[in-house]
């Protein structure tokens, strides 16, 4: 097995260990926002939610250096990211249920150490994929080689064999598909008594070709219409999309048969909605995912000014999410470097739209806003106070409760 090494790996991970004056928190069924170190945060919810976290999504300091942030992200080597990491991500793998997902936020600089740790944490067979989230819309020159515009999420499951497809989309209903397909061998099918609905009035069609210039197929039974539908079974004699088999079973699963007039052209209508396989391509023109500009946007429409640095849009946690939990709308979800309060956000709104009961906790720490900052001249001095301040004003708008929680 390939795996990462650094020096103190051994006593990082020892700090996953150790529950000592750890505060418990009890398990309510409540929303609920946690100022602490999320170190020590972890190791109290391990107490009573091992096991118990349906979804984590965390957007941990990715270490780029950059003075300008609201937040510390200056960690002198990589080995010391990992240091801070290791401990966190250990004790993130206890709470996740048995179906669980982990989703990672991470950039150039951290990435590639990331990967490898999650391997081991997590098992590389739980691996499901790296999302290549497109984070600006115009290019950003910060780099001195290169003009990034994407950021990646790394995603793991607890057990990848039992969680289901990724899926933010449904199939469109009512997609109707011609019978007739040239290329296909002639072949007879048959179609039975009441399966057919007809746009024709009531009475008898008989048995006869019914070719067009185009299309050769012919009706080997005469029909009787009763009330819009065949009242016995007929054949038709042509090339068809689909076999006898394959057409049965998708007549048992819902779907439904239409003639419009003579010469019969039968339609098959899909009613049924499934769900659409996600793809890890998340940008603007795939599917209209916003990105920081538009989170930028955001948070001045919530605050009246840029509140935070580097926050995610709702957009995006909310797509992330989504596709875990569309079958699990009471999943419980947890973001231990809350930052802004982006995933609180995201899970109210997506209950909203989909009328679920996602529960969320998130944790951060009260670290302290420099003077320099327009949050500071507001009269925010740590960022917990900026996260607590926009849960609240969402909670408010969307009729929603929350307990705050200092450890
Ligand atoms: C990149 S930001 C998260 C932004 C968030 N996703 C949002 O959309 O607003 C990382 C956050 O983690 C917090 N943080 C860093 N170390 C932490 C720790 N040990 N415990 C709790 N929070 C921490 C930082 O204060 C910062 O707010």
């Amino acid at each position: 097995m390939v795996s990462l090494n650094w020096e103190n790996k051994s006593k990082s991970k020892s700090l996953a260990d150790g529950f000592k004056n750890i505060k418990k928190i009890s398990k309510k069924d409540e929303n609920l926002l946690i100022n602490a170190d999320n170190l020590e945060a972890l190791k109290s919810l391990s107490y009573e939610y091992k096991s118990s976290v349906d979804v984590i999504y965390i957007d941990p300091p990715y270490n780029t250096k950059n003075h300008k942030f609201l937040y510390d992200d200056k960690f002198k080597t990589h080995a010391l990211w990992l240091d801070f990491i290791y401990p966190r991500l250990i004790l993130a793998c206890g709470l996740l249920s048995e179906d669980g997902v982990i989703f990672i936020s991470i950039d150039d600089n951290e990435l590639a150490h990331l990967k490898l740790l999650c391997d081991e944490i997590f098992g590389d067979e739980n691996f499901i994929s790296q999302f290549i989230w497109q984070k600006k819309n115009k290019p950003s020159f910060m780099h001195k080689k290169v003009a990034r515009m994407s950021e990646y999420i790394l995603c793991y499951a607890k057990d990848i064999e039992k969680v289901p497809m990724l899926s933010v989309e449904n199939s469109k209903p009512d997609k109707k598909y011609p019978l007739n397909f040239k290329n296909n061998p002639k072949k007879e099918l048959l179609f039975k008594a009441g399966h057919v609905e007809f746009n024709l009035a009531d009475g008898l069609i008989k048995a006869s070709d019914m070719s067009t210039k185009t299309i050769e197929c012919s009706l080997l039974d005469d029909v009787e219409i009763k009330n819009g539908k065949n009242i016995a079974d007929f054949r038709m004699y042509g090339s068809w999309r689909y076999t006898q088999e394959y057409l049965d079973e998708l007549l048992s699963d819902g779907a439904k048969l239409s003639v419009w007039g003579v010469p019969f052209r039968v339609n098959l209508v899909k009613n049924k909605i499934k769900s659409k396989m996600m793809s890890n391509f998340l940008t603007k023109a795939t599917c209209h995912m916003p990105t920081y500009e538009d989170a930028n946007s955001q948070m001045i429409e919530l605050f009246g000014f840029e509140a935070f640095t580097k926050a995610k849009p709702v957009g995006l946690i909310k797509t992330l999410i989504k596709s875990v939990t569309y079958n699990k709308k009471d999943a419980l979800v947890l973001d231990f470097f809350g930052g802004s309060g982006t995933t609180a956000d995201a899970v109210m709104e997506l209950n909203k739209e989909d009328d679920g009961n996602r529960k969320f906790i998130l944790i951060q720490s009260s670290e302290k806003i420099d003077k320099k900052y327009e949050s500071f001249k507001r009269g925010y001095k740590t960022v917990y106070e900026i996260m607590s301040k926009r849960v609240s004003l969402i909670a408010r708008k969307l009729k929603v409760n929350f307990t705050e929680r200092k450890l």
